[in-house]
């Protein structure tokens, strides 16, 4: 089982600049260039994108890329501080200075992540992002949000988001490894420096996070028993939200800009959409959201955790070890 940095050696790095993220990097975007490898993208994994012109598969990818960057920022925002305020409350938390401190510095550099994000989604598209609207695609549906105000309520009784947020600072950092060991998308030339660079300085502060969530879990989990199995009922329920996509979703919203930029595409709007609600079922994209080449240290704490045994029923990508 992965050992989980000491608080203490968490919060010395944090002070330490070499180990954080820079937030102040230029950003030239050349919109000529693709910003997310495509099979990051939903489009990718059905039969449409390839009778897509080199043109609408570009505009697709970085209108993507943008979704991308408020999930993200979504996740930092919302869920970050939804699950975490709670949890700073909880005797077992409360009685180790060093890992409120560790916990406190986290919530502080997402918020600075959240403002890099919504930074650089303005300098890719300041017509979509004018100042004082960081949220396109994300205007969370209600289903999200009361999934977000449970989070928080439960929190400090059953912190299983916990499992969603490791999973998914892990997956970011993946991402941005990929975007660094291949720039060169497989159909759209090479990827955007810029974009590149915001995600790749991200990884420090998460390379950190994760250790904080690791031990979040373990602290804040409950050990076996009822607590347990309850953390891991309503995870694989959660789940069931986000592998889902559906028409009010961000992925079709996603496919209504695409299609007011490229008004040639209006007749194959439906069809779009239909092939990205169908991806429900489509396993090479389930698999592409949770694997354990993006997530092996998250994958890892599921393995040793009894509760989650049927994970792979909801998660298709989870190969139980
Ligand atoms: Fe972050
Ligand atoms: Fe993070």
């Amino acid at each position: 089982m992965k050992r989980w940095l000491a608080a203490e050696h968490i919060n010395r790095l944090s002070a330490n600049p070499a180990h954080c993220t820079r937030t102040t990097l230029p950003l030239d975007i050349d919109l000529r260039r693709p910003f997310v490898p495509e099979g990051y993208t939903q489009l990718y994994y059905t039969p449409i994108y390839t009778t897509l012109n080199f043109e609408q598969r570009l505009r697709y990818n970085q209108l993507f890329g943008l979704r991308i960057n408020e999930y993200i920022m979504m996740l930092e925002a919302d869920l970050v501080e939804r699950l975490l305020t709670p949890l700073l409350r909880l005797p077992q938390i409360v009685a180790d200075a060093a890992f409120v401190h560790a916990m406190t510095t986290m919530m502080e550099e997402e918020s600075k992540h959240f403002a890099a994000f919504a930074a650089l989604n303005r300098a890719c598209r300041p017509d979509l992002y004018p100042l004082g609207k960081d949220r396109l695609f994300s205007r969370l549906p209600a289903w999200t949000q009361a999934m977000f105000w449970m989070v928080g309520a439960l929190a400090g009784r059953y912190a299983f988001a916990l499992w969603y947020l490791m999973a998914m600072e892990e997956s970011s950092m993946a991402m941005a490894r990929e975007m660094i060991r291949h720039p060169e998308t497989e159909t759209l030339g090479a990827l955007d420096l810029a974009f590149v660079s915001v995600h790749r300085e991200h990884m420090k502060d998460e390379a950190r996070h994760l250790h904080i969530d690791g031990r979040m879990i373990e602290q804040c989990m409950g050990s076996a028993g009822k607590a347990k199995r309850v953390n891991a009922w309503l995870f694989q329920a959660m789940l069931r939200g986000i592998t889902r996509p559906t028409r009010s979703g961000s992925g079709v919203m996603v496919i209504h800009q695409l299609v007011r930029e490229m008004p040639e595409l209006s007749s194959r709007k439906e069809e779009m959409i239909q092939a990205i609600l169908a991806l429900e079922k489509n396993r090479a994209f389930q698999e592409s959201l949770f694997n354990r080449r993006m997530m092996p240290v998250t994958f890892q704490v599921f393995d040793h955790t009894p509760e989650l045994a049927n994970l792979g029923e909801r998660m298709w990508g989870y190969d139980r070890r």
